[in-house]
């Protein structure tokens, strides 16, 4: 792992200890560099009514878009695990779902860049980092709407 990516995964395990996440009980964290090196990041926001949950990505994406910085996003980092004993744990890295990959693919579009994912752990070293477009090929995107 670069110092880099290292620095990313770190900023996304901070977050994940402020996951709401009572139901589920797994913690996951995201945090996305800009190109101007800032780091903005969120956390999963889990709701009694279950199916309106927040993803730690979707948090992440959001605030930079609340920032007017959709356009600077050039990588992201994610991490998760069970939260137990009030600690997150896992050693497997952990990869987007499904709506997570449309989102950061929509900030994938706007930035004109590939977007690179590091798909992390809440512990240790696992890494599996992948461009936004080996995560979901053959996006539907703004361009198939006549958008940008
Ligand atoms: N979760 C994320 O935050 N990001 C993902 O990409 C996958 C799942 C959250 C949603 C829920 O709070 C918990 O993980 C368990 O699914």
């Amino acid at each position: 792992m670069t110092p880099e990516i290292r620095q990313l995964v770190e900023a996304a395990r901070e977050a994940a200890k402020q996951a709401h996440a009572p139901y589920s009980t797994y913690g996951v964290g995201a945090a996305v560099r800009l190109s101007d090196g800032q780091i903005i990041s969120g956390c999963n926001f889990e709701n009694a009514s279950y199916g309106m949950t927040l993803c730690a990505e979707t948090v992440a994406l959001a605030t930079v878009n609340s920032a007017g910085k959709l356009r600077d996003v050039r990588e992201i980092a994610i991490v998760g695990g069970l939260i137990k004993e009030g600690a997150i744990q896992g050693i497997e890295s952990v990869h987007p779902c499904g709506r997570c990959r449309q989102i950061i693919n929509e900030a994938a579009q706007l930035s004109k860049h590939d977007v690179m994912v590091h798909c992390a752990a809440a512990e240790g070293d696992a890494l599996n980092s992948l461009p936004i477009s080996a995560l979901l090929p053959h996006a539907f995107g703004p361009a198939d709407i006549g958008v940008g």
